[in-house]
């Protein structure tokens, strides 16, 4: 790999990804300043991670509106694979499909991928993908959706009624075309070579239980395009629409885009953690700031690099004067590190104490949720 060498893959980030390249490199469109106007249409206000180039890249979302539109609402999908337990970052696709629900109303299917998990990760069993399936439920939850019109799902626990659908995404995609797509080779384990028909299956579950074409949208980190981009190519062979998506770039690590392992405990704040627990890893965290209060003085920070300004603008500062004040605050040396730190901290915290109380009833709310064979 080379100086701007990047590789994403579902399985892998790594190197300094230029969201643009990848655009080109996927195949994707970005989302442009039309499609904004139409989603706005749809609602209230754009949410901030539109506002703010976050979603930034789709297929086919211009044509899931125009569904919507005519009378046929799509039904959203997206997933979390179980490996552990849930940061900050995997809130943020979360908290924009809840938009999209309260948006257009929609029915959501929540894929839990328990299976991947197990069969990708050397050291975990499936009753340690099970056990973090159901406490990532719990965080998912949460954030509220709507129990009326949202399906959460293992795997393993709905096998049954997905495997058909995998069978037909399977017979269609040959080893050739998944060693190019993701890059394995003949040492790869057979379960993960299979494993793109199971993540396919949401696309067409719906279409398939009411029998007629129902439009799927999935919001989607970019790295999981891979996997859509062969459903779409075998959708309609099978007799589907193809499903839509639309890409969010990664949430940032605490400790600067360079150490991106989510395996290191400090560079992410999990749900579970204390608030306290979460305060010391934002005083550690790498920021765009000068090495002394002096010298941040004279030649201003660098916040597009900074993890404390990006925690700010991807999740935590709702209001887009606040965020452009403290980017030009930051620039210019009046913002010092420390106090932007204790702001996002402030934040965070206040977060983790709801979100953790959240989490705590939704213990009771499970079964509203689930959905098994
Ligand atoms: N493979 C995803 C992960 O590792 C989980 C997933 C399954 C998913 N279906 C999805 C993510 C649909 C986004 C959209 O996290």
């Amino acid at each position: 790999m080379t100086g701007n060498d990047f590789v994403v893959t579902p399985w892998e980030v790594r190197g300094d990804v230029d969201y643009g390249k990848l655009i080109e490199k996927f195949g994707t469109k970005r989302i442009d300043e039309k499609l904004l106007l139409r989603i706005k249409k749809h609602s209230k206000e754009l949410h901030p991670m539109l506002r703010r180039d976050i979603f930034y890249s789709h297929r086919g979302f211009d044509r899931a509106l125009t569904e919507y539109e005519n009378g046929n609402p799509f039904v959203l999908y997206t997933g979390r694979g179980p490996s552990g337990h849930t940061h900050l970052g995997h809130l943020m696709p979360w908290i924009f499909t809840k938009y999209l629900q309260d948006t257009f109303k929609t029915k959501l299917l929540f894929q839990i991928t328990d299976d991947e998990k197990f069969l990708l990760n050397e050291r975990l069993s499936l009753d340690d993908t099970r056990d973090f399936a159901y406490e990532n439920i719990l965080d998912i939850i949460a954030l509220g959706f709507d129990p009326k019109n949202t399906e959460i799902f293992l795997d393993t626990e709905l096998i049954k009624s997905q495997y058909k659908l995998a069978l037909k995404v399977a017979k269609k995609i040959t080893f050739s075309t998944i060693k190019a797509t993701f890059g394995f080779s003949d040492s790869s384990n057979i379960g993960m070579i299979f494993f793109t028909s199971i993540q396919s299956v949401p696309c067409f579950l719906e279409s398939e239980r009411r029998g007629k074409d129902v439009p799927v949208l999935i919001p989607c980190a970019i790295d999981q395009d891979p996997h859509f981009r062969l459903t779409r190519d075998v959708a309609e062979r099978i007799g589907y629409p193809k499903p839509s998506l639309v890409h969010c770039k990664f949430f940032p690590s605490l400790q600067g885009s360079d150490k991106m392992s989510a395996s290191s405990q400090e560079s992410c704040i999990y749900t579970v953690d204390s608030p306290s627990t979460a305060r010391k890893k934002i005083m550690n965290a790498f920021t765009g700031g000068q090495e002394t209060i002096k010298e941040q003085r004279e030649k201003g920070g660098n916040p597009d690099v900074c993890s404390v300004y990006q925690y700010l603008l991807y999740i935590f500062e709702d209001d887009d004067r606040k965020i452009k004040e403290q980017y030009e605050q930051c620039r210019c040396g009046e913002l010092i590190c420390g106090d932007h730190k204790k702001y996002l901290s402030e934040k965070v915290e206040t977060f983790l104490v709801r979100h953790q109380e959240n989490r705590e009833k939704a213990k009771d709310r499970i079964e509203e949720y689930m959905v098994r064979d």
